[in-house]
C-alpha cells in the first residue's frame, strides 16, 4: 500500500478538523451544477426485467483490489500476488489481494449471487455482472502515490470503456438498465491521509488538516457525481478505519507514545468519515434516484482492536505478516528491500493481516454487516436492499421500521456481524 516518507509532526494531532454541513451543502451545490438531470429518467425502464444481470462494480485501494496491481508497473508495496498473501487456499495462488484469502466485494459478489467479479486489467476479463477497478495505494487524489497507482480519475475512465464495451454487447437499452440497477461500492481514502499527507511534508505545508480533508472530499463527491452522470444510481460506501491504529502507523507512533495509536491519522479518518456522511445526505436531496449505503465502521473496528476476544480474535494490536515492532514494518512476503519477516501460526487470532490490512475474517465480518446490518451501522439502505431488483424490495418495510425503534437500540446483535 503506502509508506510513510517522514515521521508526522506530533503537534498535527492538536487540530480540531471540523467540517461544517453548511460546507458540504456548498461542494454538494458546486458539483451538482453539471447536466445531471438530463440523463435522469431516460433509464428507469421496466424494473422487474429479469433478463438483465445484476451488476456490481468496484473502485477504490487496497480495501478491495483484487488484482488490477498485477498488471501495472509500480513498487512491490503496491502489489500482493506473492505469498504468502492468498496463503489460505480459498484461491489456488496469491491474486493480487491485500488478505490472506478474500476480500470485502468477494463476500458481497457472493451475497449477491454473482460470479466473482474479475479485475479489470486481468485479460479476458468478462465484465457482463460487473468488474472491480480498484488499485492498491489509490487515493481519491491524483497527487496520491502518483504514477504508481490506478488513480480514482482513471478508474473512472476504465469505467467509460467498460460501460461503452457494454453498450456494444448488450444494446444501448439493456446496457443502461444494466448500469442504473448495478451497485456501485467506493472504498477509497486512507492513502490520500496517510502516503498523501501525513507522509508528504509538502502537502502539509500547503494544506491544514481542514482545507485537505476538504480537498478529498470535494474530489470524491465529483467522482460521485461523474459516476451518477453515467447512469449509476446505487452506491455503497466503506467508511475509514482508525487509521493510527493501523500496525503500520503504531509502530511509527512506538517511541512517543509506548505504542498508542497514531492519533492525528484517526482524526483525518474520522473527519473524512463525518464530511462524507454529510456529503452523501446532500447528494440525496439533489440528485434524483440517488440511493445509497453508508457505513460506521471506525468504531466497530476500533472496537475489535481494543477488545479483540469479544469478538473471536485474540489480537487487534499487532499484524498477523511483518516485521518490528506490531509487524508494523510492511515487509510481508519479502519482496522489498527487507527479505525476513514474521508469519503468525492462527491468522483467525488476529485482526490485522499484515502492517496495513484486515484479516479476511474482518473482510468477512465487514462484508456481513454492509449486507445486512442495523442501521445503527449501515444505512439509510444496506446492500440486501440496493441490490434487490425490484421496487418493493427497495422500499422500506415493515422490518425496518422494527429495526429502529427502541430508540436506537438495534434488535440485531451487533457483535456478531
Ligand atoms: C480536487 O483536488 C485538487 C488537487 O488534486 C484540488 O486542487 C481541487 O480543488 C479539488 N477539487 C475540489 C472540488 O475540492
Amino acid at each position: 500500500m503506502i509508506k510513510m516518507a517522514s515521521k508526522p509532526g506530533s503537534s498535527f494531532g492538536c487540530y480540531v478538523i471540523s467540517i461544517t454541513l453548511v460546507h458540504l451543502f456548498i461542494i454538494a451545490s458546486i458539483v451538482s451544477l453539471g447536466t445531471c438531470q438530463s440523463v435522469l429518467n431516460e433509464s428507469s425502464t421496466s424494473d422487474d426485467d429479469d433478463d438483465t444481470p445484476k451488476a456490481f462494480f468496484i473502485f477504490g485501494d487496497s480495501t478491495v483490489d483484487a488484482g488490477n496491481n498485477n498488471y501495472i508497473d509500480t513498487v512491490p508495496d503496491n502489489k500482493a500476488n506473492y505469498k504468502p498473501y492468498g496463503q489460505n487456499g480459498y484461491f489456488q495462488e496469491p491474486t493480487g489481494r491485500f488478505s490472506e484469502g478474500r476480500v470485502i466485494v468477494d463476500f458481497i459478489g457472493e451475497y449477491a449471487e454473482l460470479p466473482l467479479i474479475p479485475a479489470f486489467l486481468q485479460p479476458d476479463a468478462d465484465y457482463s455482472n460487473g468488474v472491480n477497478f480498484a488499485s492498491g495505494g489509490a487515493g481519491v487524489l491524483p497527487e496520491t502515490n502518483q504514477a504508481m497507482v490506478i488513480d480514482l480519475p482513471t478508474q473512472l475512465s476504465h469505467f467509460e470503456e467498460v460501460r461503452e464495451s457494454l453498450s456494444e454487447k448488450l444494446g444501448e437499452k439493456k446496457a443502461k438498465e444494466l448500469i442504473s440497477e448495478a451497485v456501485y461500492f467506493i472504498s477509497i481514502g486512507s492513502n490520500d491521509y496517510m502516503g498523501g499527507y501525513l507522509g508528504s511534508p509538502k502537502m502539509q505545508q500547503s494544506y491544514n488538516p481542514e482545507q485537505y480533508v476538504g480537498m478529498v472530499i470535494g474530489n470524491l463527491t465529483q467522482a460521485i457525481q461523474v459516476l451518477y452522470e453515467r447512469g449509476a444510481r446505487n452506491f455503497g460506501f466503506l467508511s475509514l478505519s482508525p487509521l493510527g491504529c493501523l500496525p503500520a502507523l503504531r509502530a511509527l507512533n512506538s517511541e512517543s507514545n509506548e505504542g498508542g495509536c497514531l492519533e492525528a491519522a484517526s482524526a483525518l479518518a474520522q473527519a473524512h468519515n463525518h464530511a462524507l456522511s454529510g456529503v452523501l445526505k446532500s447528494l440525496q436531496e439533489i440528485l434524483e434516484g440517488f440511493k445509497y449505503s453508508n457505513s460506521n465502521f471506525y468504531d466497530w473496528l476500533q472496537d475489535r482492536i481494543n477488545n479483540p476476544t469479544n469478538y473471536g480474535f485474540k489480537d487487534g494490536m499487532n499484524a498477523c505478516c511483518g516485521s518490528g515492532p506490531y509487524r508494523g514494518v510492511f515487509t510481508c512476503g519479502g519482496m522489498k528491500e527487507v527479505k525476513d519477516y514474521k508469519l503468525c501460526e492462527n491468522v483467525d487470532d488476529y485482526v490485522w493481516w499484515d502492517s496495513f490490512h484486515p484479516t479476511e475474517k474482518i473482510h468477512h465480518q465487514f462484508a456481513k454487516a454492509l449486507w445486512n446490518g442495523p442501521q445503527t451501522l449501515v444505512g439509510p439502505y444496506n446492500l440486501h436492499r440496493l441490490f434487490a431488483k425490484t421496487k418493493v424490495l427497495r422500499d422500506l418495510t415493515i422490518a425496518d421500521l422494527v429495526d429502529t425503534t427502541n430508540s436506537g437500540v438495534p434488535l440485531v446483535d451487533t457483535s456478531e456481524l
